[in-house]
């Protein structure tokens, strides 16, 4: 939920700071701060409020080091203020803390270090890790390190944290168990982030820490050990992607460039898996054989918001196509409710960042009980990528907006491969096999004719956008799109949006409908068409607005406005309904002039409960 860096080397280490911070914002943004340390030792200590741009008009003139920390939040503990903003300092100012994660036993360790003399100063609980180092460190010459170690030994709870120490400007000391961190390896200078995004300006070398880890960053190098004190050895490996892949590209917001992006992510995601001889799709990742997924009775899809909307999505490709029972649950209610864990079930977690906290916790608990868990995750090596047993790397490049568009696709196609795979081992015979791989070849320029529709969706978006909410609608296939399209609005334009299956509609909320609640609706040329009509009808006749999405408009009389889409198969026609709604959320957030790559309240990778 917070983005964390961390600069030594020659240079002044504030440039990379507010760079890094600013590549990290998406990650957490209601305070900003860094911590230096000059040539002399001193600590300068400078946080603030708001966004990093805030930050960088708050940094006196002269605030310049050569080691240094930052921190971009996103408030657990305590309100965004100036004093919970990071870092967070022990009393004699020698020690600076920036953290990511949440310490449980932070009430407990407070009043004990109080009792000790300790004077609090935040509401946060990473204010006790200063203290606790700083005790651990004493008045002697201990090293930063084993003061760190020692620290965290008496520390519950998950954590990427960056430590410098005033007495020992040589080093940082930097942390994981659950929250990531990356070093970044340059020449005679070490860099330190919680996401890549950070660093790629500045190397292309990375390491990045396994939970339990920690490493002293010196500017020639590094060394890993873990919390026993053993070290470990750490090669560093290349990243993938350009540094532009991290950009606005020339757009507007991310959150545009993201969208517009969706036909090369698409292609990514399919390339090297589809196989046109046997008709099925090649998931080298999925460490199950034919004979060991044929074994499986039942899917069980979990992920927390668009990522739970997505594996919806992926349970009914899954019954479409392999008629496997299958069932898409959010992870975060999914972990407290004792679930009942089968062998024969096969349990598939989803999530752009790999590191959403619920999610995780889902798969240990499903591991923990000896369940079989893949992994539909975009980020290369995230913690929940690392805990799965196999699974499909999405590849559909970072994600940086909060809102997610392009990885949610991405996901879809994922389990479209997924259900081709198991479907082509059970029933689906080759005719249909290769049915949905030429519709899946098709999807990328089957979405570029979406997107060319980007100017009359922002016209229609400005028409709905003034309107205190909207109402979401789809039948079966339609309904999953239908709750990402309302999710998608809500979170940008915070236009308030319900989404309904069609059929229920006259079971409640059809009394909602009014002029004042336009309804969007999606309107596929299958099975279910009459019956969608028909709801249109019906809404038409308590004079509610309609703005359809559809294969081919409806009649005047039933609709007021029409998207159309192009036809796919049926079973993958839920993925191109969606585009056209992730227009109109951005379009609708713009029109209203809201903050569309980092919406209030909100941030990318929850990684807190
Ligand atoms: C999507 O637009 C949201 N920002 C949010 O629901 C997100 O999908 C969810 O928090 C899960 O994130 P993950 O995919 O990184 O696990």
């Amino acid at each position: 939920m917070c983005g964390i860096v961390a600069y030594i080397g020659p240079k002044d280490a504030t440039t990379f700071l507010l760079e890094g911070l600013q590549r990290l914002e998406y990650r957490g943004y209601d305070s900003a701060g860094v911590a230096v340390l000059g040539k002399s030792g001193a600590l300068k200590v400078c946080k603030t409020k708001g966004r990093v741009a805030d930050l960088a008009a708050a940094l006196p003139a002269r605030f310049k080091g050569t080691t240094g920390i930052g921190h971009t939040r996103w408030a657990t503990h305590g309100e965004p203020s100036d004093a919970n903003a990071h870092p967070h300092t022990d009393n004699a100012e020698r020690i600076a803390v920036v953290h990511n994660g949440i310490i449980e036993n932070a009430d407990e360790l407070r009043a004990k270090l109080t009792a000790e003399g300790a004077v609090f100063r935040s509401e946060t609980d990473t204010e006790v890790l200063s203290h606790l180092v700083a005790a651990h460190l004493g008045d002697g010459e201990g090293q930063l390190e084993d003061a760190v170690r020692a620290a965290l030994k008496l520390v519950v709870g998950t954590y990427g944290i960056a430590v410098v120490d005033s007495a020992q400007p040589d080093r940082i000391v930097v942390a994981r168990n659950g929250s990531p961190i990356v070093l970044g390896l340059g020449e005679k200078e070490m860099f330190a982030a919680s996401d890549v995004a950070a660093l790629v300006r500045y190397t292309r070398q990375v390491v990045h820490l396994e939970d339990g880890e920690l490493a002293v960053v010196r500017a020639d190098g590094f060394r890993t050990f873990t919390e026993d004190a053993r070290t470990v050895t750490r090669q560093p490996s290349t990243v993938d992607w350009e540094v532009g892949s991290y950009d606005t590209g020339g757009y507007e917001h991310y959150l545009l460039k993201e969208i517009h992006e969706q036909p090369a992510a698409v292609e990514r995601t399919l390339s090297g898996r589809l196989d046109e001889r046997f008709a099925t799709a090649h998931l080298g990742g999925l460490n199950l054989d034919a004979r060991e997924l044929r074994e499986i009775r039942r899917v069980k899809i979990l992920g927390c918001g668009s990522a739970y909307y997505a594996g919806e999505m992926g349970a009914q490709l899954i019954e479409e196509l392999a008629r496997i029972p299958a069932h898409s649950e959010p992870a975060s209610e999914f972990r407290y409710r004792n679930p009942v864990i089968e062998a024969d079930t096969l349990y598939v977690a989803v999530s752009q960042s790999g590191e959403t906290y619920d999610t995780l916790a889902a798969v240990q608990e499903i591991k923990r009980k000896g369940g079989r868990v893949l992994g539909v995750v975009n980020t290369v090596g995230s913690a929940i990528a690392r805990e799965c047993d196999g699974g499909i790397y999405l590849h559909a490049g970072p994600e940086i907006s909060v809102a997610s568009t392009k990885a949610f696709t991405s996901t879809v196609i994922a389990f479209a491969l997924l259900a081709l795979h198991f479907g082509r081992i059970h029933d689906l015979s080759p005719a249909d096999g290769r049915r949905i791989v030429s519709a899946l070849k098709a999807l990328p320029g089957h979405i570029r004719q979406i997107l060319e529709q980007d100017k009359e969706i922002a016209e229609l978006a400005a028409k709905y956008a003034d309107n205190a909410g909207m109402m979401f609608i789809g039948r079966v296939r339609g309904y999953p799109v239908a709750r990402e399209g309302a999710q998608k609005l809500k979170e940008i334009s915070y236009v308030h949006a319900e989404a309904y299956p069609a059929s229920e509609l006259k079971h409640g909320p059809l009394a909602l409908i009014s002029p004042e609640l336009p309804t969007v609706a999606l309107v596929p040329d299958d099975e279910l068409l009459d019956k969608n009509l028909t709801t249109l009808g019906e809404i038409k006749a308590r004079s509610g607005r309609v703005l359809a999405v559809a294969h081919r408009a409806p009649e005047a009389k039933l609709a007021d406005h029409c998207i159309l889409v192009p036809k796919s198969e049926p079973e993958l026609d839920p993925l191109l309904l969606n585009i056209p709604l992730q227009l109109l959320a951005y379009h609708a957030a713009v029109a209203l002039g809201r903050d569309v790559d980092k919406p209030r309240n909100l941030a990318k990778s929850v990684t807190v409960e």
